[in-house]
C-alpha cells in the first residue's frame, strides 16, 4: 500500500473507530470502548491473579500438599483441630466443676458436638492426606527417629478418632443422645448398659491422658526440630512461611 493509501486507510478506519462523523462511527466507538475496558478489566485482572500467585508463591503456600511441605488445607485442618482439641479440655474441665444440672448438660452438650466436630475433621483429614503427596521425613533423622515421627502420628489420628467414639459410646451407654449442636440427632451406639457406661468412662479418661503424653512427644518434637536442628519440620506446617 503506497503512503497515500495508507494514510486514507489509517483515517477511515480511525474516523471510524474514534466515531468523528461517518456511518457506524458512533456504533464502532461504543464496540471499541467496550473492547477496551473488557481488556482493561483482563489485564488488572491477571494483574490481580499474578500478584496474590506471586505472594502465594512468596509464602510457599499451595492449596494441595508438596513433596516440601503441607498445603494450605492440611495445615488448617492441622491447626483447626488443635484449637478444637484445647476447646475440649476447657469444656470438660468446666463441665467437671459443675454440679449436676442443666448448666453441666448443656456445657456436656457442647463438648460433645465439638468432639463429633473433630471426629468428621479427622475423617476429611485422612481422605485429603490420602489424596495428596506427604512431604517426607528429613534424611538426617535417625532410623529409631523416624519410626518414633511415625507412631507418634499414627497415635495421634487413632486418638482422633478413639477420642469421640469413646465419648459418643459411653453417652449411649448412659442412655443421653448425641446430637450436633442440636442440628442432628446421631444415632445410639450401644445400648444402654451402666457397666459399659462405667468401662467406656475410664476408656475416654485413659485416652485423654494417652493423648496428652503423644501430643507433650509431638510438640516437643516440633520445638527440637525448629531450635535446635533448624530444620524445615515446623515452617511447613507453618503458614506464610519460607521454607529453606
Ligand atoms: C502446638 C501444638 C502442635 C504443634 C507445634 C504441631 C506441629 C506439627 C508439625 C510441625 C507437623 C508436621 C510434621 C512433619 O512435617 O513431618 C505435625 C504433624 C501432625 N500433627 Fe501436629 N502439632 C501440634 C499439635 C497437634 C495435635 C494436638 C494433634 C492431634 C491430636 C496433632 C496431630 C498431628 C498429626 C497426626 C500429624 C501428622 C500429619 C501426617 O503425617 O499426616 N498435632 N504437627
Amino acid at each position: 500500500m503506497c503512503r497515500d493509501g495508507a494514510a486514507a486507510h489509517a483515517l477511515i478506519y480511525g474516523l471510524a473507530g474514534y466515531g468523528l462523523p461517518g456511518r457506524g462511527g458512533r456504533r464502532a466507538r461504543a464496540s471499541r470502548t467496550s473492547q477496551e475496558s473488557q481488556g482493561q478489566e483482563r489485564r488488572s485482572q491477571s494483574a490481580d491473579f499474578a500478584i496474590s500467585a506471586h505472594a502465594l508463591k512468596l509464602s510457599g503456600m499451595t492449596i494441595r500438599n508438596t513433596t516440601t511441605r503441607w498445603g494450605a488445607v492440611a495445615q488448617f485442618l492441622h491447626w483447626l483441630i488443635v484449637v478444637l482439641l484445647i476447646t475440649q479440655v476447657v469444656l470438660a474441665s468446666i463441665a467437671d466443676d459443675l454440679p449436676l444440672g442443666m448448666k453441666k448438660l448443656a456445657m456436656l452438650a457442647r463438648h460433645k458436638s465439638v468432639g463429633i466436630t473433630i471426629l468428621g475433621l479427622a475423617v476429611v483429614r485422612l481422605l485429603w492426606r490420602w489424596m495428596n503427596p506427604t512431604p517426607p521425613l528429613p534424611d538426617t533423622l535417625k532410623p529409631y527417629e523416624r519410626v518414633l515421627a511415625n507412631v507418634t502420628h499414627a497415635a495421634l489420628y487413632l486418638l482422633l478418632f478413639a477420642m469421640p467414639l469413646s465419648g459418643w459410646m459411653m453417652s449411649s451407654a448412659r442412655g443421653f443422645p448425641v446430637s450436633w449442636f442440636g442440628f442432628i440427632q446421631l444415632p445410639d451406639l450401644v445400648p444402654k448398659s451402666k457397666p459399659l457406661y462405667e468401662a467406656m468412662l475410664a476408656t475416654h479418661e485413659a485416652l485423654a491422658w494417652t493423648l496428652g503424653a503423644v501430643v507433650f512427644l509431638h510438640v516437643a518434637a516440633a520445638l527440637k526440630h525448629h531450635f535446635m536442628l533448624k530444620d524445615n519440620v515446623l515452617r511447613r506446617m507453618l503458614p506464610f512461611t519460607k521454607i529453606r
